[in-house]
């Protein structure tokens, strides 16, 4: 089969379509012919050795897709040949074939192509255990999104409005700032020509949570402008910068600041991700959610979709269509 191989770490414009075997699934595993892969701000970080998980060499980068069963390993239940799925992993899918675990897939949702199945479970996933598990977002809440043109960004913005907030979307571009708008967003702010805390403070005069994938200024100005008992979640440092907390600020705004790691709840409290899941469906089917795909290129232009992606010009989703 068509993969990237990852033989040694390295950038994004060492990637190569190689072929290798392709190999059948063991107990409890699915194999899946791969039709869609989306790239990941995290397949730069896995790939350059970055990452918090460092698989064995060699390994295949890829995080989710869209795809059908084409077989099942023995014990797996509920899974036949021709169901169409979404999966998600920490690496595996750059490629025309992957074997995962079962309970890494779920059906795809009524009316979704393989293209935006493929965007769906790592921004959502995110989205929605965040914003709704850990945050405990409520309905009538505001809720700002930093970095709210990107992939979770977005997702973010998506899931916030369908649980009753209003949205307030920042972000570097007009173009991004649009995408958030046709996504929801009630009230826009472009960081790199406003002042955010004064626009914030006269809008809504402050905000309920926060979902910052971003980090660095925009945790900053996230802190600024937090209400009384208010919830920032701390989701990634897309700028490059782990900010450190000034507990003084905490204390006097009663604020809780959330670390989250969507990925551990797949291993450490499975339920979670289901109950997720789940209602992600549910929001999909009802037009709630609707995964932001900007961009596609073959598997081969990998490194060029993650170069887009690193280099802040991607809004959305950038898929790869693999067959
Ligand atoms: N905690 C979790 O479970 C979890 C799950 C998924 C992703 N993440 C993390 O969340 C972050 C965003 O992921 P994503 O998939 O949404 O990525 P993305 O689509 O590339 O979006 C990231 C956004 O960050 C902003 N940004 C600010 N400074 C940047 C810089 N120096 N380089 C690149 N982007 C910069 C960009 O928006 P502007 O240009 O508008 O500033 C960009 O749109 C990543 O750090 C990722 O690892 C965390």
């Amino acid at each position: 089969m068509r993969a990237i191989q990852i033989q040694r770490h390295c950038k994004p414009e060492d990637l190569v379509v190689s072929d290798i075997p392709a190999r059948r699934p063991g107990p409890g595993e699915v194999r899946i012919r791969v039709h869609a892969a989306a790239v990941n701000f995290a397949d730069s970080l896995i790939i350059s050795d970055q990452y918090q998980h460092k698989p064995q060499l060699p390994f295949i980068p890829g995080m989710e897709a869209g795809g059908e069963v084409i077989e099942t390993g023995p014990d797996v239940e509920g899974l036949r040949p021709g169901d169409r799925i979404v999966g998600y992993s920490r690496y595996g899918y750059f490629a025309e074939e992957a074997v995962m675990p079962a309970a890494h897939t779920f059906a795809m949702p009524r009316g979704m192509d393989f293209v935006k199945a493929a965007a769906f479970p790592i921004s959502y996933g995110t989205a929605h255990v965040g914003l709704q598990y850990r945050a405990g977002l409520k309905a009538g809440e505001v809720l700002l999104v930093t970095g709210a043109g990107g992939g979770v960004g977005i997702a973010a913005v998506e899931v916030g409005k369908a649980l009753g907030a209003t949205v307030i979307a920042t972000a570097s571009s007009t173009a991004k700032l649009d995408l958030a708008a046709k996504h929801g967003a009630d009230h826009l702010i472009n960081y790199a020509r406003e002042d955010v805390v004064a626009r914030i403070k006269s809008l809504t005069g402050g905000v309920d949570v926060v979902f910052d994938p971003v980090g660095g200024d925009a945790f900053r100005w996230a802190l600024k402008c937090i209400n009384f008992e208010g919830r920032i979640l701390v989701v990634g440092f897309a700028a490059g910068e782990r900010q450190l907390v000034p507990a003084n600020h905490v204390l006097v705004k009663n604020a809780t600041i959330i670390g989250f790691s969507w990925s551990f709840y797949r291993e450490k409290k499975p339920s979670v991700d289901q109950y997720a899941f789940a209602d992600l469906c549910r929001m999909y089917e009802a037009g709630q959610v609707n995964p932001p795909v900007t961009e596609t290129y073959p598997l081969e232009d990998a490194g060029k979709a993650l170069r887009r992606l690193l280099d802040r010009e991607a809004a959305g989703k950038i898929v790869l269509t693999v067959r």
